[in-house]
C-alpha cells in the first residue's frame, strides 16, 4: 500500500499579534511556498500498534511509545488518536519533514502538527475535517506555548487568509486584490511563549496603558480588513507601519527587526512591520510586485538571514 501523505503550509500574521491574546482581532494568511509534510505507510511486519516516527531534519527515528508526552511529534500523533477516539493505530511508519524555517514565526511546529493530524487520520480511515486538524494543532501548541490565541492553528489548517478573534468563530477573508509580501528573517530565535509571558507581566502592572495599545492595534487591524476586502493596497502599507510602531511601544520588537523594517521602506516598500511573537523571528514588507527584488536585496544587505516572497490572495 502506498504511503498516505498530507501537508500544511506556513503562515504569517499580517496584523494584530499580541493584541489577539487579549481578545482583539488579528489577520493572518498562509505562506504556501513553505510547508510541512507527513507521510504514513503501513508496516505489517511490526507488532500491531507499533508506530515508528522518523524526522530526518530532527535526527529522530523512534517508536512513538518511547517519546515523552510533551514531545511535539508524539503529541500530535497522540492528540490525533484522541480526536479519533482510538487507542491504537495499525503498525506504521510516519515520516515528517518541513521546508518551513523553525522558530521564525512562520508556524513551523503548528504546520507539522496539522500535517501529522491529516496524514495519520487518513491512514486510520477517519480523515479529520479542517476543524479537527485545527483542534489537534491547537492542543499541541498549547503544550508548548501555554496560552496560544489559536490564530496559528486556524490559518494553517484552513490554509486561507483569516480574520481571527479568540474564542469566536473565525472568518475567511476575501482578498479583493492579491498583494505581494516579502518576509525577512532576523535569524534570531525567540520563543513566542517567553515574549507573551513578559508582555503579560508588564500589561498586568499597567493595565490602562496596555489596554490602550491593544485598542489602537485593534483599530488598525479593523481598517486593514476593509483595505484587504476593497483592494486598497497603498493604505494597507501605511497600516502595517502603524502596527509596527505600536509593537515597538509594546517593546516586543528588536533593533534588527526595526532595521529591516527601515531598510524595506527605504527600498520602496509600501509598509513594513515585525510579525509574530517578536524579539526575533520575522518582519514583513508589502510592496508592488516589481519592487520585491529591490526590497529583498535591501533586507539581505541589512542583515536578514533568509527572505521569502509570497502573494496573499
Ligand atoms: O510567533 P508566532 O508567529 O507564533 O505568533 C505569535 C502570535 C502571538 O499573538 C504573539 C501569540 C498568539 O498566541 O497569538
Amino acid at each position: 500500500m502506498p504511503a498516505i501523505a498530507a501537508s500544511a503550509p506556513g503562515k504569517i500574521i499580517l496584523f494584530g499579534e499580541h493584541a489577539v491574546v487579549y481578545g482583539r482581532p488579528a489577520i493572518a494568511a498562509p505562506v504556501l511556498q513553505a510547508s510541512a509534510r507527513a507521510a504514513v505507510s503501513a508496516n505489517p511486519a511490526a507488532p500491531s500498534g507499533t508506530v515508528r516516527i522518523i524526522a530526518r531534519d530532527l535526527q529522530l527515528d523512534s517508536p512513538l511509545a518511547a517519546l515523552p508526552v510533551n514531545h511535539p511529534l508524539a503529541a500530535a500523533v497522540r492528540e490525533t488518536m484522541r480526536r479519533m477516539e482510538i487507542d491504537a493505530l495499525p503498525a506504521c511508519t510516519l515520516h515528517v519533514s518541513s521546508t518551513i524555517p523553525p522558530a521564525a514565526g512562520l508556524g513551523s511546529g503548528t504546520a507539522v502538527s496539522a500535517a501529522i493530524a491529516r496524514a495519520v487520520s487518513a491512514f486510520a480511515g477517519r480523515p479529520l475535517t479542517d476543524e479537527g486538524v485545527s483542534e489537534v494543532a491547537f492542543r499541541v501548541d498549547h503544550l508548548h506555548h501555554g496560552t496560544p490565541s489559536g490564530v496559528d492553528n486556524t490559518v494553517i489548517s484552513y490554509a486561507q487568509p483569516i480574520w481571527f478573534v479568540r474564542q469566536q468563530p473565525f472568518q475567511l477573508l476575501r482578498v479583493a486584490q492579491p498583494f505581494t509580501i516579502v518576509i525577512g528573517n532576523t535569524g534570531v530565535r525567540s520563543p513566542t511563549g517567553a515574549v507573551v509571558q513578559d508582555l503579560r507581566q508588564r500589561a498586568a502592572a499597567d493595565p490602562a496603558a496596555y489596554e490602550n495599545y491593544f485598542n489602537i492595534i485593534a483599530g488598525i487591524t479593523t481598517q486593514a480588513r476593509a483595505c484587504i476586502e476593497q483592494g486598497e493596497t497603498g493604505e494597507l502599507g501605511a497600516l502595517l507601519s502603524q502596527n509596527h510602531a505600536v509593537l515597538q511601544r509594546l517593546d516586543v520588537s528588536l533593533p534588527l527587526l526595526d532595521a529591516l523594517v527601515e531598510a524595506a521602506l527605504r527600498a520602496g516598500a509600501l509598509g513594513a512591520k515585525m510579525s509574530g511573537g517578536g524579539r526575533g523571528g520575522n518582519m514583513l514588507a508589502l510592496c508592488a510586485p516589481q519592487q520585491a527584488e529591490a526590497v529583498t536585496s535591501a533586507l539581505t544587505a541589512a542583515g536578514a538571514v533568509k527572505t521569502l516572497t509570497t502573494t496573499i490572495q
